[in-house]
């Protein structure tokens, strides 16, 4: 294991990571161009890239690394895969090629190819174990799969929007249920999570002929998931603890508010393809729901992916803030037609997600404290994980 390990160093991944880092700055780059604000880098090209630059190449590519850690050489699975690593390089490069001034063909084609080895991977892993989770997780993954061909054959990003919102809701929430095996799992909660997973793919697919019924479904898968999540997710229980497992129980009881607005907004609205409407909806799921669970897991799954502590410290709780009470200032700005408040939230959402970069880096460099206390302590998990990441994920909620 020691052996294989080193073959695939952290300098490895670190170089597949490095691609999303850049597909984030852009991203954010991007993102003050689409609030009409000066932006460091002033591009159109940014601009229209912004919504797959940021699923695709940014989360994707995290996803995409997180999943390869387990199955490539010197993962925890005794059958090493080699081109476990073609699916976040692929979806890193197809990033870049957005980013830089490529033919659009190239970075689509590497989106394409890059999501269909992702969903491989969760074949892969599927072999491996076959379980719920798993598949709810390759839902996910066809979506993107999804999307990134709808893109590639010029559909406009308001009409693939539900095959992002999919790939990304449905990777976390089959993360979610992986962890709630730490206590017996209600049949109800994964019958209806794979349920609610089905529905999702089913109504990205009927909102392109149908908008009003798919949009319906969309709506109704939402906010069914998020009611499974709010009443059995572990979550509820560990934000009673302290330290890292409270940190990560209030982002994720957070993020689940903002999936019920979003879906609550499809449900009750309708098919929504632009204006403040769609503003707010996407950024509840991308910023309220995604970003607030990537805040919540990096200190678990980083130091998996990079083998690197990332201690939690307190001052993560600060840009955690920032982003929610940004974001409703937004989305009420959004609510209003209020262009200055959606800029000053935009812009708010922007600085917090710098921050936690900054907060995250910081707490690297540190180290952990010189006595961890129980609030970082890992303890030995209730069951076999499914993978390295889990594992760590485990071992906070134990
Ligand atoms: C951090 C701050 C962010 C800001 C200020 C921001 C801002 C914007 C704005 C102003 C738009 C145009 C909305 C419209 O047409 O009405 C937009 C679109 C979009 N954003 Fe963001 N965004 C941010 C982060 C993100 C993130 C993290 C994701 C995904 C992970 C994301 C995904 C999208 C998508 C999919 C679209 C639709 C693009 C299109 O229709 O072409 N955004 N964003």
């Amino acid at each position: 294991m020691e052996k294989t390990s080193r073959r695939t160093g952290p300098g490895v991944r670190l170089a597949l990571l490095l691609p999303a880092g850049v597909a984030m700055l852009a991203g954010l780059d991007a993102a003050l161009t689409l609030l009409g604000l000066p932006a460091p880098v002033p591009s159109d090209r940014l601009a229209d890239v912004h919504g797959p630059l940021m699923v695709l190449g940014f989360v994707g590519t995290l996803v995409a690394l997180e999943r390869a850690v387990a199955l490539a050489p010197g993962g925890t699975d005794e059958r090493a895969r080699p081109w476990a690593w073609a699916a976040p390089g692929l979806l890193g490069l197809g990033g870049l090629l957005l980013v830089a001034p490529a033919p659009l063909v190239a970075a689509r084609a590497c989106l394409v190819v890059g999501a269909a080895v992702l969903v491989a991977l969760y074949g892969a892993a599927w072999r491996r174990r076959a379980d719920a989770a798993i598949a709810v997780q390759g839902l996910g993954a066809l979506g993107a799969v999804g999307a990134a061909v709808l893109w590639a054959a010029d559909v406009p990003v308001p009409y693939l929007a539900p095959w992002l919102v999919a790939f990304l809701v449905l990777t976390v929430v089959g993360e979610r249920l992986e962890l709630m095996r730490i206590v017996p799992v209600a049949p109800l909660a994964e019958r209806g999570i794979v349920g609610g997973a089905c529905a999702l793919v089913g109504g990205a697919a009927l909102a392109l002929v149908w908008p009003g019924v798919g949009t319906a479904v969309l709506g109704a898968a939402l906010v069914g998931i998020v009611a499974l999540l709010a009443r059995f997710d572990v979550a509820r229980r560990t934000v009673r603890g302290t330290g890292l497992p409270r940190y990560m129980a209030v982002a994720m009881l957070a993020s689940f508010a903002w999936l019920a607005v979003a879906g609550g907004l499809w449900l009750v609205a309708g098919p929504t393809t632009s204006g403040a409407r769609y503003d707010a909806l996407l950024h509840a799921v991308f910023l309220g729901f995604v970003m607030s669970m990537v805040m919540a897991h990096a200190p678990v799954i980083l130091p998996a992916v990079l083998r690197r502590p990332l201690p939690y410290r307190p001052a993560m709780y600060a840009p955690l803030a920032l982003l929610h009470v940004t974001l409703a200032l937004r989305v009420v700005g959004d609510a209003r037609d209020a262009a200055v408040v959606v800029q000053v939230g935009g812009v708010g959402n922007v600085v917090a997600v710098l921050a936690f970069v900054v907060v995250a880096v910081t707490s690297v460099l540190l180290g952990a404290p010189a006595r961890p206390g129980r609030d970082q302590r890992a303890e030995p998990p209730a069951a076999a994980p499914p993978s390295p990441t889990a594992a760590n994920r485990l071992e906070v909620v134990a």
